[in-house]
């Protein structure tokens, strides 16, 4: 097949590349490794900024967010015993949507079917090839057992944080910059009422945790762990006695605990790799970029990349040419740095570090106390957290 883009990944990022291109009348093909039901059953994150929400509906991507998905005007802190709430919308004019990932890739992938999308899932043995030239390829074999080869003019690596796009950037025009964390979270989904009306992240001396939610019934939950820690060392007991601890306080408040359905260790680090474009191809998403989860930037930092990405591609395939592909880095590596601080920075600022002394967590505290004890530092917060303007075109 021929096609003037080739999408290798079929997650968010791929696919929202995908149904922005083909609104411009671009047409793609994507495939992944993975099958349509792996990716809706890997839990991700929950919190869109409220400008990809927007964009999601405004886009005709779906409005299913609208009436299954919560607006939050705000968060919770929790640190010494206390809550502090962190009122988004009335510091800095914005509010998040609580939407879980795995849904924004139903409705992007319900999307594709409806608009005649090319999406193949479940693929083996992808190469790319000639991404030097004007004539890169991609072929893989398809579930079938069928060997395919698509050629295109432009192939995105939107291949997440395990990419193989990415290794194509030779060794030595590529630079990793990275920061490993000496801890990891712990995930559940519980059967149970929902124990506070937004979100909670909470720092306490035995770590970190938060309290997000999925359902009305089911609710989303983490704390720190070590990152060699095994979920069968974890009975339902252990669990819940962990998170109570670690939310607990002067105020009496106590999780609503229920029947655990699943459990998981997610380890994580700070990555980027520059340049996020090789000649004929580039990356997007966590192909290009993770970030640690607390503060939840990774989804919207895909799809910031992907909405630069599109406007790029559509320019360099009309009579501006590849010399639009210079465009990409610029505009979507700004926000990446930003994000990658926010991120590093909401972490170290609610874990505890494995050995830290004394000192460290007082002035933690301190560090907390700076945050919601200031309008600027609530401010600062809510202007994080709820995303920065879409990078203007350079
Ligand atoms: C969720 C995950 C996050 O990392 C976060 O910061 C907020 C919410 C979640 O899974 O709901």
């Amino acid at each position: 097949a021929s096609v003037p883009v080739a999408v290798v990944g079929a997650g968010p990022a791929g696919l929202m590349l995908a149904h922005r291109l083909g609104r411009a009348g671009v047409d793609t093909i994507v495939i992944d490794t993975r099958t349509r039901r792996e990716i809706e059953t890997t839990q991700r994150a929950g919190i869109l900024e409220a400008d990809a929400a927007r964009d999601l509906v405004e886009t005709g991507v779906s409005d299913r967010i609208l009436r299954e998905g919560h607006e939050h005007e705000g968060t919770e802190l929790r640190f010494g015993g206390r809550a502090y709430r962190i009122h988004f919308k009335a510091l800095v004019g914005e509010s998040v949507w609580l939407y879980p990932q795995t849904d924004v890739f139903i409705d992007l992938a319900d999307a594709r079917e409806r608009d005649g999308g090319a999406v193949h899932f479940g693929v083996r043995d992808t190469e790319v090839l000639d991404v030097t030239t004007a004539a890169p390829r991609v072929r893989y074999t398809a579930s079938d057992g069928s060997r395919h080869e698509i050629r295109a003019r432009y192939v995105v690596g939107a291949d997440g944080s395990r990419s193989m796009c990415r290794s194509l950037v030779p060794e030595d025009r590529r630079v990793r910059y990275g920061k490993d964390y000496p801890f990891a979270w712990f995930g559940i989904m519980a059967e149970a009422p929902m124990s506070a009306p937004e979100l909670v992240y909470a720092h306490s001396e035995h770590g970190f945790a938060l309290i997000s939610r999925r359902t009305e019934r089911v609710q989303r939950m983490y704390f720190q762990c070590s990152p060699d820690e095994s979920v069968d060392a974890w009975p339902d007991d252990r669990v819940w006695e962990t998170l109570q601890a670690r939310v607990a306080g002067d105020d009496g408040f106590r999780l609503k605990e229920g029947a655990i359905l699943e459990k998981s260790v997610l380890r994580f680090r700070s990555f980027v790799q520059e340049p996020m474009r090789w000649g004929s191809m580039a990356l997007a998403g966590d192909a290009a970029h993770t970030v640690p989860p607390t503060g939840a930037r990774g989804l919207n930092l895909a799809l910031h990349d992907v909405k630069v990405l599109a406007d790029v591609l559509v320019r360099a395939l009309g009579v501006e040419g590849e010399a639009a592909l210079d465009d990409y880095q610029p505009r979507a590596l700004r926000r990446v740095w930003r994000a990658q601080n926010f991120s590093h920075w909401m972490t170290q600022l609610l874990h505890t570090a494995p050995g830290g002394s004394a000192f460290d967590l007082r002035r933690q505290l301190g560090e907390l106390d700076n945050v919601v004890g200031t309008r600027a530092g609530r401010a600062y917060l809510a202007e994080q957290y709820t995303g920065w303007p879409v990078s203007a075109r350079a």
